[in-house]
């Protein structure tokens, strides 16, 4: 079972007028990482931002950027979110029919890779790449909007992911992004995620994401 708890709390919900004081304000309420979630209106009906609003928050806040690219062809674009200062790039498997070669040229430019499996992906799908990964997302609403309901059922496939990663002895982290609040968090954690991304349960809390992010911390401590 993994023993840390990190938090990547998503801005897809942050008022984007404001982003770079939105981003800040995370920083400060002890985020660890910054969540982008990256839509083209193709692999996913939605459209959001892509690598030149990401670049203009880097000098912002020191957080590291993980971006979940849910896009079409993403070995193309990849380039783009080394220069906009991402460490971590993660791509879909459904959207890499050379998932293997892909994974080597987001390590080539220099930084992190992932891999993202919708909720009908099987975790098979990762089992050839272990070694070129740093993370596997595992989603837990299917991709698009934020403000949908947990999929409970791919606490398996996190469990599943665990196991096989722990096997495998390559240090691979386990995220999980849909649906995770206080709720939901506990039981993501005890089938053996470590990274936990959130946006509602973040952007929606009226006490602040200073209570939003220990909230969701300690539920999760307490799987
Ligand atoms: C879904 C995105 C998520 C999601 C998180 O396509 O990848 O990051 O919006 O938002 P909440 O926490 O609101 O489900
Ligand atoms: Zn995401």
């Amino acid at each position: 079972m993994a023993s840390e708890v990190l938090i990547a709390p998503s801005v897809l919900p942050a008022d984007f007028a404001r982003l770079g004081e939105e981003c800040i304000g995370l920083e400060k309420a002890g985020a660890d990482r910054i969540h982008w979630d990256v839509m083209d209106g193709r692999f996913v009906p939605n459209l959001t931002f892509g690598p030149d609003v990401i670049a203009s928050i880097r000098s912002l806040v020191s957080l590291p950027f993980e971006a979940h690219l849910m896009v079409e062809e993403p070995h193309e674009l990849a380039p783009r979110y080394a220069e906009a200062g991402c460490e971590l790039l993660t791509v879909h498997a459904e959207a890499c029919p050379h998932l293997h070669r892909t994974l080597g040229a987001i390590r080539e430019l220099g930084m992190d890779a992932g891999v993202a499996l919708n909720p009908a992906t099987p975790a098979s799908a990762v089992a050839h790449v272990l070694d070129l990964c740093q993370l596997v997302l595992v989603m837990t609403v299917n991709p698009g909007w934020g403000g949908q309901s947990y999929i409970a059922s791919m606490e398996s496939k996190v469990a599943e992911l665990r196991a096989m990663i722990d096997k495998s002895g390559y240090e691979v982290e386990v995220e999980v992004d849909g649906g995770i609040g206080p709720a939901t968090i506990a039981a993501a954690a005890g089938a053996g995620a470590e990274v936990f991304v959130a946006g509602s349960a973040v952007f929606s809390d009226d006490l602040g994401f200073n209570h939003a992010i220990s909230q969701l911390r300690e539920a999760a401590a307490a799987r």
